[in-house]
């Protein structure tokens, strides 16, 4: 059910861009009144994310399996005049080897696509990367989103419920300080209409 790095690696290398160059809305909405410190993005893809922590002057890391991927945010880093505060690892989002440059204050994982005992791992991994009191970042494609969102993988599996969620954070030794679903507008093919996301943040 997983999906292969070669399978990502072949998205990656087909467009230019596969995600926005924006940040995710809920990172920017949960995560900006945060003080700056370091981060890590697991599976962050080609690091919209981390690039925006970065300007605003963060250490990060962005790691993901896909190696096309990584090797895009290292550019886009250089481009924007921060790679010097960047760390790009190629690595399984399963493995400890995800965060490098840990312990950091901050672990973000978005729209990880994994069946749902790998997903704990993850979030288990990403937990063991932070600081003492640090705060870790989810957002996924919730299960509602199947049939009734527009984007995202149309398998049940690949997306988690609050519940899963709850379960795992607490399992990985986290506090949830919120799991709830928001709605997100998206534009594919000239049509919009919304997503059905799950947001859940937590502290260690
Ligand atoms: C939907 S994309 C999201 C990318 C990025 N988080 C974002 O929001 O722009 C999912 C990402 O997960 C990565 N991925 C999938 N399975 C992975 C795994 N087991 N280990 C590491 N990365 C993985 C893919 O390469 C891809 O970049």
């Amino acid at each position: 059910m997983n999906q292969s790095a070669d399978h990502w690696n072949e998205r990656y290398r087909d467009a230019e861009s596969v995600w926005s160059l924006e940040p995710n809305q809920f990172v920017v909405e949960y995560l900006s009144e945060l003080s700056m410190g370091s981060m890590v993005d697991i599976a962050g893809g080609e690091g919209r994310n981390a690039l925006w922590f970065a300007r605003r002057g963060w250490t990060v890391e962005n790691s993901d399996f896909s190696d096309v991927a990584v090797e895009k945010f290292r550019e886009r880093a250089s481009r924007a005049g921060v790679l010097d505060r960047c760390v790009g690892t190629v690595s399984s989002a399963l493995e400890s080897s995800a965060c490098q440059t840990g312990p950091v204050d901050l672990a973000v994982i978005a729209y990880l696509q994994l069946a749902l005992a790998d997903l704990a791992v993850a979030i288990a991994v990403a937990s063991g990367a932070l600081k003492p009191a640090g705060t870790f970042f989810g957002v996924w494609h919730e299960r509602g989103n199947v049939g009734r969102g527009l984007g995202g993988p149309q398998i049940p599996e690949l997306n988690p419920t609050v519940d899963e969620l709850v379960a795992h954070a607490r399992s990985a030794g986290l506090t949830v300080d919120v799991c709830e679903l928001r709605e997100r507008s998206v534009t594919r093919n000239d049509v919009t209409g919304s997503a059905i996301d799950v947001v859940l943040a937590c502290s260690r």
